[in-house]
């Protein structure tokens, strides 16, 4: 298994036990940040309010982790529309990692209310809480959605079209919101700009599930697979130690690279075909074959037709490489699955 962060990366860590505080703790990428960072002996805090995300994940981060680094995690139920549960969760902290938030489109599209309740208020008051705590850095979770309607490809970062769904809406707030801190405030949030992070504890079930975790639930399940559309849909889907490694690296960046918008990501564009193929392959290699052909219908309403990142902006200001491409990344993520149907997680 390659490492998701490498010596170079882990050294800064080493040297100094730093208090963080992750938001969305207990979803898919909080939970990642959270364990990575008691790997490497830092003390987190963990916010949420289990809208989405489930305490199984900070179970598993438990048992992963062993009994001396769980001792540094300390948890918060709180609500991020809760002013209050912000400024009590920002007390004390150098490092937010702000992930907390309603994803998907459909759902914004759906109820556009909770979702801009959450994603932008919610965005506010955590971003308002950690000024008036003087945190170090303040990184949060922005979102290729922002590229909306432009065509060009690969997107770079200072090219954005229009939103095509309130959650793109939302999170387009979010970079201006971080902007107008920056420049009334002083106070510099740097955004990262997730395209299609997928990995362990990424959630299979329900009406918003992301296309890898609900293709291979399916599929273990032998159940039938949709394909929204012809299949020729792209995306630069991205592992998530991948994402995991951007957020540690922006977090520990010089003072004036604070403040940017980076895209993460790997740089590559795969298919929903290819992606089916991917998947089926995986699961194959571990004894999990899936023989029925995919079932296409009408595209879904808000989502893009390609999406491919330009990474060279965080490649160099903040030295990100992708440490694993997405075959690399669908063999570890299918692993977790396949040991997660086993422990009953995926119904
Ligand atoms: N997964 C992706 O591909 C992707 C892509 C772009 C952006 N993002 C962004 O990354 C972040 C994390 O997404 P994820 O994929 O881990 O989703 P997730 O749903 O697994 O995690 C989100 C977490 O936020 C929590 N949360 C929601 N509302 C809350 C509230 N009001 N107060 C406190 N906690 C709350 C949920 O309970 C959940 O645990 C989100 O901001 C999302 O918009 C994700």
């Amino acid at each position: 298994m390659t490492p998701w962060i490498d010596d170079g990366l882990a050294a800064p860590l080493r040297q100094r036990q730093r208090r963080w505080l992750v938001t969305g703790a207990a979803g898919f990428i909080g939970s990642n940040l959270v364990e990575t960072l008691l790997r490497h002996g830092q003390t987190v805090v963990g916010m949420d309010n289990f809208a989405t995300g489930h305490q199984r994940n900070l179970d598993e981060i438990a048992a992963a982790v062993g009994t001396e680094a769980w001792s540094r995690f300390s948890f918060l139920n709180g609500d991020i529309r809760d002013a209050d549960a912000c400024a009590e969760a920002t007390t004390d902290i150098e490092h937010v990692l702000h992930q907390a938030a309603l994803g998907s489109v459909p759902r914004s599209i759906a109820d556009p209310i909770t979702s801009t309740q959450t994603n932008v208020m919610g965005f506010v008051n955590m971003l308002d809480a950690a000024r008036r705590a003087n945190v170090a850095t303040f990184v949060y979770a922005a979102s290729s959605s922002t590229y909306g309607d432009h065509p060009a490809l690969p997107k770079v970062e200072e090219v954005i079209g229009n939103p095509l769904s309130p959650y793109a809406a939302t999170k387009l707030v979010n970079e201006i919101y971080a902007d107008v801190y920056r420049r009334t405030y002083d106070f510099a949030a740097t955004g990262l700009r997730y395209f299609n992070v997928f990995g362990p504890r990424q959630d299979p079930n329900g009406a918003y599930a992301a296309v890898i975790p609900k293709w291979t639930a399916a599929m273990i399940a032998g159940q039938e697979v949709v394909i929204n559309g012809d299949g020729e849909t792209s995306r630069d889907f991205c592992y998530i130690a991948n994402a995991v490694q951007a957020n540690i690296r922006a977090s520990l960046a010089p003072t004036d690279v604070q403040g940017n918008v980076f895209n993460v990501a790997v740089g590559e564009r795969t298919s929903l075909n290819d992606l089916f193929s991917q998947i089926r392959a995986e699961l194959s290699n571990h004894q999990k074959p899936y023989n029925r052909p995919p079932v296409h219908t009408e595209f879904r309403r808000g989502d893009v037709r390609h999406s491919q990142a330009d990474i060279s902006k965080a490649q160099s200001l903040l030295d990100y490489q992708p440490t694993h491409v997405v075959g690399a990344g669908l063999q570890e993520a299918m692993t977790w699955y396949v040991d997660a149907e086993r422990r009953g997680l995926l119904s």
